[in-house]
């Protein structure tokens, strides 16, 4: 009896979700790898429209090429932290797509150095790309949300953006500042029927830490032990999909490292008595 309920249960929040996304126009940056990569499967099966940006358009195709024949995939290549060429991109995209209902600021990119070894030049691009790079493609499709009044805008931060981390203090500060943002952003557009999503994963297994940046800007090109172990980009993508679906105001995803975000909350000296110890893995 419980197995069915739970089944039964299951399967009407799979429902739930495939309801909140089908037909809809879901743009997603970061799409040609990982945690992005894994939403464009995942959003197809459940009968979204998809439009997919990242650098590398070689990427992109290949990913278009795994969809299931038959979806409405458009590729649109670009590098988010180009700030001056998003508003001409996105008017692009909304004559040629009618409308966005959801955006996923996704792309990002990761560090492993310790702050007096990264120069300023590393902080200032994984700001320009983490943090600059979403605000510039939120600003340039808020108009539309407004005037639609509808819509919804996800944030993909970081475990990290919760809680300072070692090796990663550009990372963190970036992940911080999206937080911040679309924290504020999501309390003024409220009244405009307007949703925030903030998504916050613990370690997802991508090529988040080879392709993470080196004090000097080098990538980093190891994949950490913790990193592999992470929650499989698919899983979390459904997860993901699901607290989206949900309208949830945020959602932590990930495995045991979720407790540094209630550490820090609660028993905050006792993390940074943990945090002093953090070694790279
Ligand atoms: N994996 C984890 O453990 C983890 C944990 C917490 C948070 N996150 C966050 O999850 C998001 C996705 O990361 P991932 O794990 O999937 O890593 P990933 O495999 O390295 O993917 C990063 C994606 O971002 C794109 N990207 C990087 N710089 C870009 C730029 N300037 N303009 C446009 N696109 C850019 C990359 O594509 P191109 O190279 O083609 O541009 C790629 O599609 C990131 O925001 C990351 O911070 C990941």
């Amino acid at each position: 009896m419980h197995t069915f309920v739970a089944t039964l249960l299951q399967k009407q929040s799979n429902n739930s979700t495939n309801m909140y996304f089908q037909g809809k126009k879901v743009w997603i940056t970061g799409a040609s790898s990982g945690i992005g990569e894994a939403l464009c499967y995942e959003l197809a099966s459940q009968g979204a429209e998809l439009i997919l940006s990242a650098r590398k358009g070689n990427e992109l195709e290949r990913v278009k090429a795994n969809c299931p024949a038959g979806y409405k995939i458009s590729l649109v290549p670009l590098d988010v932290s180009d700030f001056a060429s998003i508003p001409a991109v996105a008017q692009s995209v909304l004559s040629q797509v009618g409308h966005i209902d959801i955006l996923i600021n996704n792309a990002g990119i990761s560090q492993r150095s310790l702050a007096e070894e990264t120069s300023l030049s590393v902080d200032q691009r994984i700001m320009d790309v983490n943090f600059m790079g979403s605000v510039a493609m939120t600003k340039a499709l808020l108009p539309q949300f407004i005037s639609r009044k509808q819509g919804h805008i996800v944030a993909v931060s970081s475990v990290v953006g919760k809680v300072g981390t070692p090796y990663r203090s550009a990372y963190s500060a970036s992940k911080h500042a999206m937080q911040g943002f679309f924290e504020a952003l999501r309390a003024e557009l409220h009244s405009r029927n307007i949703d925030v999503t903030i998504i916050s994963p613990g370690y997802v297994a991508t090529q988040v830490s080879m392709n993470a940046l080196k004090g000097d800007g080098q990538a980093y090109q190891q994949m950490n032990e913790s990193t592999e172990q992470g929650l499989e980009a698919s899983v979390f993508a459904k997860k993901m999909l699901r607290a989206i679906s949900r309208r949830q105001e945020e959602a932590f995803i990930g495995k045991k490292e979720i407790l540094a975000i209630y550490l820090r909350r609660f028993f905050p000296k006792l993390l940074y008595r943990i945090l002093r110890n953090y070694r790279l893995k």
